[in-house]
């Protein structure tokens, strides 16, 4: 039993046991805004509690709010400052849609470059991942708005996620997977999600030693834990195993019932906001063996009051339960009605979205042809320009307060003349219900690509600007890395005609089979209602790229989970590569990555000076920029740790970055935190191994360009 206020206490002493079920567990919002609801009690004062999705934008029903970019764009900036700019306005913007709760951000490690919501997570790295985390969580809870870190844990794949057990080690669940929720818990979430997954056999929402112990104990997590939607699947299990909060409280089937969510323009809108369709949803058979049974999700609302009567849930635990939403309830000013009131403020807060994604492009490839000058015409060609990408397909969907198209932005900005081109059938986003009923992800469109007049528009331009995407969405992996439709021919064609960029909008990496053809690449994710903004913002040299790569880009087949033993399993998937994930595996292989783990080139070009150690924890550089432009570095900083007899390490781990703006021809001495998790490994207990560790200071895990040694 967690630690109570007077004020919590009284309430415990008030309430019924019928009252306190009443509040472990969801039910329909009477409103239609909320993606989870939790009635409060009336006669005692205990307000409602309305929970809206997430993670890139607040998703209350039909209310439009800011849609900002692909969690992958925000890790690109390597700035948490930007994250917890996006983490308050989320807060602000969430009070303003009577929204208590945020449920994000998503912060899965990225295990395999395939996984169906790749765009909603962070990083491979888990200590830029758990900056991130906390950036957004710090931002959310300081507009006294719940934060809920999800899935915990080991959720990395969405094939047959609602059934399948992560088999990995306890090194790699530390070293890796574990510590972006430690992060998000030290920065203050007043909520976790547990995951649909198992891990070891055991499924998270009924996981003692991940969720009591580890989480609520070791990391003293004194919020509540939140089932993910229908993930319950046994009343007592999940009551002792560690869940304060069971979603929705409505079966599938009533949900079902309710009507599917669905609108014209294919957002659909929220399950539990009671959208309506006439359209017959039938679940892949597959999909439905991987999903919850027919109580999940109502287990707490229909046998939880005779489980604690019958005394096999000690009505202590109970009590903890209520205790920990009461909580953070009161924690976030709701309990007595101070908590302040929100705003949406269109141009602010769109700002905010378009600085960030301006600011997570990844300029891959550049040999000269960016900056854009302002007078080039330019052929803006690709099958889906004339609209914004909000992101991915699934819960993360919202309806946003404004969105610019790569036509619009670019027409916007440039002073030459633009030429319009799709080049190729339009690339439908695979929607989330689609894949529910297993649906391919893949791309199935016959209709010819029209190539020829693609080129020809690049053939009387300057320059070609080709911009491609991906289909990601939750409930389903990418089958491949492989751009959908004919889009690689298209961009290969392009670049016989004109010096040309290939603009990547994608969930993850990609293949790039005519990266040599192309005269650059920027890849912008998936980039939110600010897309053509962002786009115009980068192509045109008024933000430097930024962004750098929190993903290795690599052949699918080099990845480490190549095995389907690894990816994606059966019942089981096995983590053999151990914490040897992303760069990490890349290193230790020596694999030469298509771009390698903080890659990305700036307009600006940089000259390092001597590292040194300002003490055990901190290095410093003085960095130059010798261009006669301004620019943004950002400063990496990884560790390589001493070799120690029979313990196999990885050759280096991040351990810090700094994102500096630095005018033309001035220097900045940039002082860089390293953090712990560089140097500890995972033995039974952390160890940080005695001797000498090399730190080196550079542009990417590849592009070292000082060294400096810390002993510990
Ligand atoms: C997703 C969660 C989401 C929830 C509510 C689930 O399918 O996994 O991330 O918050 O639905 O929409």
């Amino acid at each position: 039993m967690i630690e109570t206020s007077d004020a919590v206490s009284d309430l415990l002493e008030s309430l019924t046991v019928e009252e306190k079920v009443g509040l472990v567990h969801g039910a329909i919002d009477p409103e239609g805004t909320a993606t989870g609801y939790v009635p409060g009690v009336e006669r005692l004062g205990v307000p409602e509690l309305r929970l809206a999705d997430g993670p890139l934008g607040v998703r209350a029903g039909d209310e439009p709010a800011t849609s900002f970019p692909a969690g992958l764009a925000l890790s690109s900036t390597f700035d948490p400052d930007l994250a917890r700019r996006q983490g308050e306005t989320m807060g602000r913007e969430a009070k303003a849609l009577d929204q208590d709760v945020v449920l994000g951000p998503g912060l899965n490690i990225v295990r395999v470059p395939n996984c169906g919501r790749n765009f909603e997570y962070f990083s491979e790295d888990p200590v830029l991942n758990g900056a991130c985390a906390a950036g957004v969580v710090e931002g959310l809870q300081s507009e006294d708005v719940v934060a809920t870190p999800k899935h915990y844990v080991a959720n990395n794949q969405e094939t047959r996620r609602g059934s399948v057990s992560v088999e990995a080690s306890e090194r790699a669940l530390r070293e890796l997977y574990l510590p972006g929720f430690r992060a998000a818990v030290e920065a203050g979430a007043g909520a976790v999600m547990s995951s649909y997954n198992r891990v070891g056999g055991t499924h998270m929402s009924e996981h003692p030693w991940l969720l009591q112990e580890v989480l609520k104990g070791e990391f003293g997590f004194d919020g509540f834990v939140m089932s993910d939607w229908f993930g319950t699947e046994e009343a007592v299990d999940v009551a002792t195993g560690g869940l304060d909060l069971e979603m929705p409280g409505i079966s599938m089937a009533e949900m079902m019932e309710m009507g599917l969510p669905s609108d014209e323009e294919g957002h659909e809108g929220d399950a539990g906001a009671g959208g309506e369709t006439d359209e017959e949803f039938e679940m892949d058979e597959e999909i439905e063996e991987g999903m919850p049974d027919a109580a999940s999700g109502t287990l707490f609302r229909d046998e939880l009051a005779d489980a604690v009567a019958s005394g096999a849930v000690p009505e202590e635990r109970l009590d903890d339960m209520v205790a920990r939403i009461l909580g953070q309830m009161e924690r976030v000013g709701l309990l007595d009605g101070t908590r302040g009131d929100g705003a949406i403020d269109a141009e602010v807060d769109g700002d905010i979205a378009t600085r960030i994604a301006a600011r997570g492009a990844v300029l891959l490839k550049n040999e000269g042809v960016l900056p854009l000058s302002e007078d080039a015409d330019v052929a803006l060609i690709g099958p889906n320009v004339g609209e914004a990408l909000l992101g991915g397909g699934g819960s993360s969907e919202l309806e946003p307060l404004e969105e610019v198209s790569p036509v619009e932005g670019v027409t916007d900005r440039a002073a030459g003349a633009v030429t319009v081109e799709a080049g190729h059938p339009r690339v439908e986003d695979p929607d989330f219900f689609g894949a529910l009923s297993g649906e391919s992800v893949e791309y199935d469109e016959d209709e010819e690509a029209d190539i020829d007049a693609a080129v020809a528009a690049a053939r009387e331009a300057d320059v070609a600007v080709v911009v491609v995407r991906d289909r990601a969405t939750e409930a389903a992996d990418r089958d491949s890395l492989e751009l959908p439709g004919q889009q690689d021919a298209l961009v290969a064609a392009v670049a016989q005609a004109a010096p040309t960029v290939a603009v990547l909008n994608t969930s993850g990496p990609v293949e790039l089979p005519w990266r040599d053809a192309v005269d650059a690449v920027l890849e912008q994710w998936y980039p939110g209602q600010a897309h053509g903004d962002a786009l115009a913002a980068v192509l045109y040299g008024d933000s430097d790229p930024a962004g750098r790569l929190p993903v290795t880009f690599a052949s699918e087949d080099e990845y480490p989970a190549s095995d389907p033993r690894q990816f994606p399993g059966d019942d089981e998937v096995h983590y053999d590569e151990g914490v040897f994930v992303g760069y990490r595996h890349f290193d230790r292989e020596g694999i030469d990555p298509t771009y390698p783990f903080g890659h990305g080139h700036s307009y600006a070009e940089f000259a390092y000076g001597d590292a040194e150690a300002v003490d055990a924890s901190t290095v410093s550089v003085t960095v130059e920029n010798t261009a006669d432009r301004d620019g943004r570095e950002v400063v990496q900083a990884y560790v390589r740790p001493p070799a120690v007899e029979g313990v196999e390490r990885p050759d280096r781990e991040f351990a810090g970055a700094e994102s500096v703006a630095i005018p033309a021809g001035e220097s900045r001495t940039v002082e860089i935190d390293l953090d712990d998790l560089a140097f500890q490994r995972w033995d039974d207990g952390w160890t940080v191994d005695a001797g000498e560790y090399v730190v080196e200071v550079g542009r990417s895990s590849r592009d070292a360009r000082a060294e400096v040694t810390v002993e510990r």
